[in-house]
């Protein structure tokens, strides 16, 4: 197979490691081209700017996981929504199959309720507004959609930073965070790589949303630091709710750390 990975960062070059591994040719787009992971055909440029993207033909398949680098809606729209349509105008033949890495910030549930692919999206935030656009982008050009929860892993501490210095709160209220390793991240989408008939839209998280304090808790204990303190903040930028992956699962996926407790003592050991 051939894959373009646009956006080859922490979650595309884990991804294009796997590739690779696999015996695939994997190309890897991102404006500085240097240090892509051994075996990956490494392209310069970048994707608000056209004029820069001089992509390889008979890709069978795009994989697309640009972050805007600042959180204002103009950064979101060029990376997402304009990127996108730029590496697809600029791909000599369309690819077979696209793949779309967007987020849970789609749902804008404060309820604490369960969310799957059939939820409503209503985001409070412009961040989900313009992803739902770059997702219907995605179907329309017969892609899937992968909605990717917090992504943390190696060198991803910031968490383990926060409560080994005593600094880390949770808000009033069991406010509930989904999250997903970055090694699942990446076997996700090496997964729906595989699906003879793909869905349109996956949620992409661990087993088991969980409130804020309780994940900083056992952490605290885990490191032996300080309990974490409740905030005045009254929400959290995620909203609250309870992401489900049972379309996932049920599509065959095992993950390889289904809940934050086999994930975070995997990078504190
Ligand atoms: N982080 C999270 O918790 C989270 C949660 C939900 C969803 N997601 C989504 O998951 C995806 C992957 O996240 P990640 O953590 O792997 O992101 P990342 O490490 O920031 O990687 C993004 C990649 O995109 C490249 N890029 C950024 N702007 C570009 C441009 N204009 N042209 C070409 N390449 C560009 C970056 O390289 P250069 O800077 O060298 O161009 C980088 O390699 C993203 O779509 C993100 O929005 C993330």
């Amino acid at each position: 197979m051939r894959v373009l990975i646009a956006g080859c960062g922490y979650v595309g070059s884990e991804l294009a490691r796997r590739l690779v591994t696999a015996d695939h040719d994997v190309w890897g787009l991102r404006r500085t081209a240097s240090g892509m992971p051994e075996g990956v055909r490494a392209l310069a440029g970048d994707v608000t700017d056209p004029a820069t993207l001089d992509l390889p033909g008979g890709m069978d398949t795009l994989v697309y996981a640009v972050s805007p680098g600042r959180r204002d809606e103009t950064a979101y729209r060029a990376a997402y929504v304009d990127g996108l349509d730029h590496v697809l105008g600029a791909l000599p033949t369309p690819p077979a199959r696209v793949l779309f890495v967007s987020s849970t910030a789609v749902y804008g549930q404060e309820d604490g309720s369960v969310v799957d692919e059939d939820s409503a999206t209503e985001p409070s935030s412009f961040s989900g507004r313009v992803l739902l656009e770059a997702e219907a982008r995605t179907h329309a050009a017969g892609g899937t959609v992968l909605r990717l929860a917090g992504i943390y892993g190696p060198d991803r501490t910031r968490l383990i930073d926060e409560v080994r210095a005593g600094e880390a709160t949770y808000p009033p209220g069991d406010v509930h965070t989904n999250r997903i390793h970055r090694d699942d991240c990446a076997g996700v989408l090496e997964h729906l790589l595989t699906l003879d008939a793909p869905a349109p839209t996956y949620v992409g998280v661990d087993d088991e949303p969980a409130p804020r304090r309780e994940v900083l808790t056992w952490l605290a204990e885990r490191l032996d630091a300080p309990p974490p303190r409740e905030s005045p903040e009254p929400r959290s930028r995620g909203g609250d709710k309870r992401c489900s992956n049972a379309r996932l699962r049920a599509s065959g996926y095992e993950l390889r750390f289904p809940t934050y407790r086999e994930g975070y003592a995997a990078m504190l050991a």
